[in-house]
C-alpha cells in the first residue's frame, strides 16, 4: 500500500513507498484514505525539525488532518461501511496523568502523549488506515469533499472553548473579535466568531488573493497592516492569534480591550528574538485583568464541536480554503508552499 513517509529529523526524507497494508485489530475501523490536509507541523516534520517514528521504526507515515471512508467497522461501533470519517490526533500518554485519564489527552501533564502522523504513531497519509471506533468521528455525508478540515477545526473549537472559561470567571459579553492569520487557522477561528454572532475581523499581511475573499464571504471585516494600527481601532475583546509570529504575538497582548482574553494557537519557530518594554505590557495585563493563554491539540468533545460548525457553515466556502489537491504520488509538491496556498491536501483515492 502507498503512503507518505518521512525518516523524522532527516531533511529531505520524505518518500512517497510501499507500507504493509493495515490489519484491523479488535475495537477498530478498517478506512480507505480520502484525503489528507497539509499544515505546518507537516511542513516541519518534513523539515526535519519537529516528528517522531514509532518505536522501533525508521519511518513515520505523515498525516493527522485524515477524512476517509469506513469499509469495515465492528457490530455495534456505531460505524458502518460506507460512513464518512475522521481519526482523532492524539492518544493519552501511557501512565496516564490526570488529565489524559479523565479523556483531556489534549491537556497532557506529562508530555508522553503520541500523536498520529506527529509523534511515534503513524499517520493518515495512506491509501488506507484503521483507526480505534473511539477515536474516529464521523462526518455528515456532505462534507466528502472538505471533511481534512475537521481536525484543524476541532483545534480552533478548543480555542473558542478556553476563551469562554476563562471569560465565565467574571462577567463576559463580548462584542469583537480579531483573529490574526488568515491561514486555515484563522479562517476557521473567523467561523466560528461570526456562528457566534460575534463582530469578527481578520488581520493578515497580503491584500490580495482569496484570503479578502474568503473573509468577506463569512460577513467577516479584513484589515491587512500591522496589529499596531489595526488594534487600536477595534480594541478586541478577545484575540485568537494564528500567526506565531513574535511581533504579533506581543503586539496583539498590549492591544485588547479591558478584560481582553488572548488565545495563542500559532507553534513559532524557535530562535525569535525582540526586545520588548516589558513594563507597559505587564502593567497593560495587569491593569486590565487581561489573559493570555496557549491552547494546542483537542479531545473528542472539540472534534464533536467542530464537526457541528462545519456542517453548519456553507460547503462551498469551506471549499474555497481548499486552495490545491495533490494526487498522492506527486504527494511532495504539497510541502512546498506556493504564494495564494491556503490548505493545501493530498487525495489518497
Ligand atoms: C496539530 C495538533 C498537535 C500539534 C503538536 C498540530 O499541527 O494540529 O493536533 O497536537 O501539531 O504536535
Amino acid at each position: 500500500m502507498r503512503a507518505v513517509t518521512v525518516h523524522p529529523s532527516t531533511a529531505r526524507s520524505l518518500e512517497v513507498r510501499d507500507v504493509p497494508e493495515p490489519v484491523r485489530g479488535e475495537g477498530e475501523l478498517l478506512v480507505d484514505g480520502l484525503a489528507v490536509g497539509i499544515c505546518g507541523t507537516d511542513k516541519e516534520i518534513a523539515a526535519g525539525e519537529y516528528g517522531w517514528a514509532p518505536p522501533g521504526e525508521d519511518r513515520l507515515v505523515l498525516g493527522h488532518e485524515s477524512l476517509g471512508r469506513v469499509r469495515e467497522a465492528p457490530a455495534g461501533s456505531g460505524f458502518g461501511a460506507g460512513d464518512l470519517v475522521v481519526g482523532v490526533v492524539r492518544r493519552p500518554d501511557p501512565e496516564p496523568c490526570g488529565a489524559c485519564a479523565r479523556g483531556e489527552f489534549d491537556m497532557c501533564r506529562n508530555g508522553r502523549y503520541t500523536e498520529r502522523g506527529i509523534k511515534e504513531r503513524h499517520g493518515y497519509a495512506s491509501r488506507s488506515w484503521t483507526v480505534e471506533s473511539d477515536y474516529a468521528v464521523k462526518l455528515a455525508p456532505a462534507l466528502e469533499r472538505v471533511g481534512m478540515l475537521l481536525e484543524p477545526a476541532s483545534v480552533v473549537a478548543k480555542a473558542w472553548e478556553q476563551v469562554e472559561r476563562i471569560g465565565a470567571r467574571s462577567w463576559f459579553e463580548p462584542h469583537r473579535v480579531l483573529i490574526t492569520g488568515a491561514g486555515p487557522i484563522g479562517l476557521l477561528a473567523a467561523l466560528l466568531g461570526v456562528q457566534r454572532g460575534l463582530e469578527t475581523h481578520v488581520l493578515d499581511r497580503v491584500a490580495s488573493g482569496p484570503k479578502p475573499d474568503l473573509v468577506a464571504g463569512l460577513g467577516a471585516t479584513y484589515h491587512s497592516g500591522s496589529v499596531d494600527q489595526v488594534a487600536p481601532s477595534i480594541r478586541p475583546d478577545v484575540v485568537i492569534e494564528a500567526t506565531g509570529a513574535g511581533t504579533v504575538v506581543l503586539d496583539v497582548m498590549a492591544g485588547t480591550a479591558q478584560y481582553g482574553i488572548v488565545c495563542l494557537t500559532g507553534v513559532s519557530p524557535r530562535g525569535q528574538r525582540l526586545s520588548v518594554e516589558a513594563g507597559t505590557l505587564n502593567r497593560e495585563l495587569v491593569l486590565e485583568n487581561d489573559v493570555v493563554v496557549g491552547s494546542v491539540n483537542a479531545n473528542l468533545r472539540h472534534y464533536r464541536q467542530g464537526a457541528d460548525a462545519l456542517a453548519r457553515a456553507e460547503p462551498a466556502w469551506l471549499e474555497r480554503m481548499i486552495t490545491r489537491r495533490v494526487p498522492l504520488e506527486r504527494a511532495a509538491e504539497a510541502f512546498t508552499s506556493r504564494d495564494d496556498d491556503i490548505k493545501v491536501v493530498i487525495d489518497l483515492e
